[in-house]
């Protein structure tokens, strides 16, 4: 049969990126402008300097994707792109600009959830085997969903406050370590002891399906002002480490609940805080004792990219979800 191309994009926060993908499946180009390095200066991403960022740089990079796939726009299948939760001025760049090039070309249109997305980065250069159980931990995100044949989600559960990614990154500022601090506490928590600092674990003992981060980032906060007013020295290293420790031991449980929950034995771990090598162990250790299957996005695809927009757009197109171009960027959104 012929290969279908999908070309993806997204713009939700602070990655412009554009990839025609094959099947849902197949990379054939990825094309990704990061503004990582601006906003670092102001410890955040800033959504002002984000939009026009986006608009700066996202023809260039649609038109890259499709010169290194070696393909025009009508030889595509399809056109899909993020259109939300996000930042509503960045989402709406990707949106203007895949609805202009699905309007020229006539091509089906594919609006994407940007979580749906995440999950669909399983599945590149891997095999995608739905029904899944989906823990989707991102900057933006801490969320448990199921996700079936027809590439329909069902949420189980999700943080009632922080995102794991942004308690990564608000931990790191503490620190005083770079945006996005992600990376930069993974690396760090290697070196130290996790045992070093007691912190908390919310939800740990509950059936509930839900996490709270924001605790644990205050815990934090709290126990380096009081190691500050007694002179007392905290290795960062530590910090990291017992601070990785708490949020990969609440990860890992509510995981290993919404499994026995659902009887699903399938897992997949997406969104940029997949990329942590802590938590890639950790579940593997939990897939061995729990006879569980687990799936990660290798680790380029984890961070937002416009592949897994393509083969969501693919899983989509496949299951006869076609969109319209009348449809809007939303900041929330829900599945
Ligand atoms: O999925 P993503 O690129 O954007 C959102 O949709 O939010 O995720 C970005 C988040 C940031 O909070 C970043 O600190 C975190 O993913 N992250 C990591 C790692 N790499 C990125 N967190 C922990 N360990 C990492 N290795
Ligand atoms: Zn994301």
């Amino acid at each position: 049969m012929k290969e279908r191309l999908m070309l993806g994009i997204e713009t939700s926060c602070d990655e412009t990126s554009a990839a025609v993908v094959a099947d849902g499946q197949s990379v054939r180009s990825l094309v990704t402008y990061s503004q990582i390095a601006i906003h670092q200066a102001f410890g955040g991403v800033v959504p002002e300097v984000a939009s026009r960022q986006h608009v700066a740089v996202i023809t260039r990079t649609v038109e890259q994707a499709l010169t290194e796939a070696n393909v025009q726009l009508s030889q595509l299948d399809g056109i899909a792109v993020t259109c939300g939760p996000g930042l509503l001025g960045a989402l709406l760049v990707g949106l203007s600009a895949a609805k202009g090039y699905a309007l020229v070309s006539g091509l089906p249109f594919f609006p994407v959830h940007h979580i749906a997305g995440h999950v669909a980065a399983a599945g590149l250069e891997a095999q995608w085997r739905p029904p899944m159980l989906c823990l989707v931990v991102s900057g933006g995100h801490t969320e448990l969903l199921v996700v079936d044949e027809n590439f329909r989600f069902q949420r189980l559960g999700g943080t009632v406050d922080d995102a794991a990614g942004e308690a990564y990154d608000k931990v790191a500022r503490l620190c005083g370590l770079n945006y996005p601090g992600g990376p930069e506490i993974d690396k760090l928590a290697a070196q130290g002891n996790p045992d070093a600092l007691d912190l908390p674990r919310s939800f740990l003992d509950s059936e509930e399906l839900s996490f709270s981060f924001s605790g644990l980032k205050s815990a934090v906060a709290n126990r380096l002002e009081k190691a500050r007013r007694n002179h007392e020295y905290l290795p960062v290293e530590d910090i990291c480490a017992s601070f990785q420790q708490a949020v990969l031991d609440v990860l890992v449980t509510k995981t290993s609940q919404a499994a026995k929950k659902t009887g699903l034995r399938r897992i997949v771990v997406a969104g940029g805080v997949a990329a942590n090598r802590g938590l890639r162990q950790a579940m593997t250790q939990l897939a061995c004792r729990a006879d569980l299957e687990i799936f990660f996005p290798n680790p380029v695809y984890c961070t937002d990219n416009g592949a897994m927009i393509a083969a969501a757009g693919s899983h989509m197109m496949k299951a006869g979800r076609h969109g319209t171009l009348d449809v809007n960027a939303y900041a929330n959104l829900s599945f």
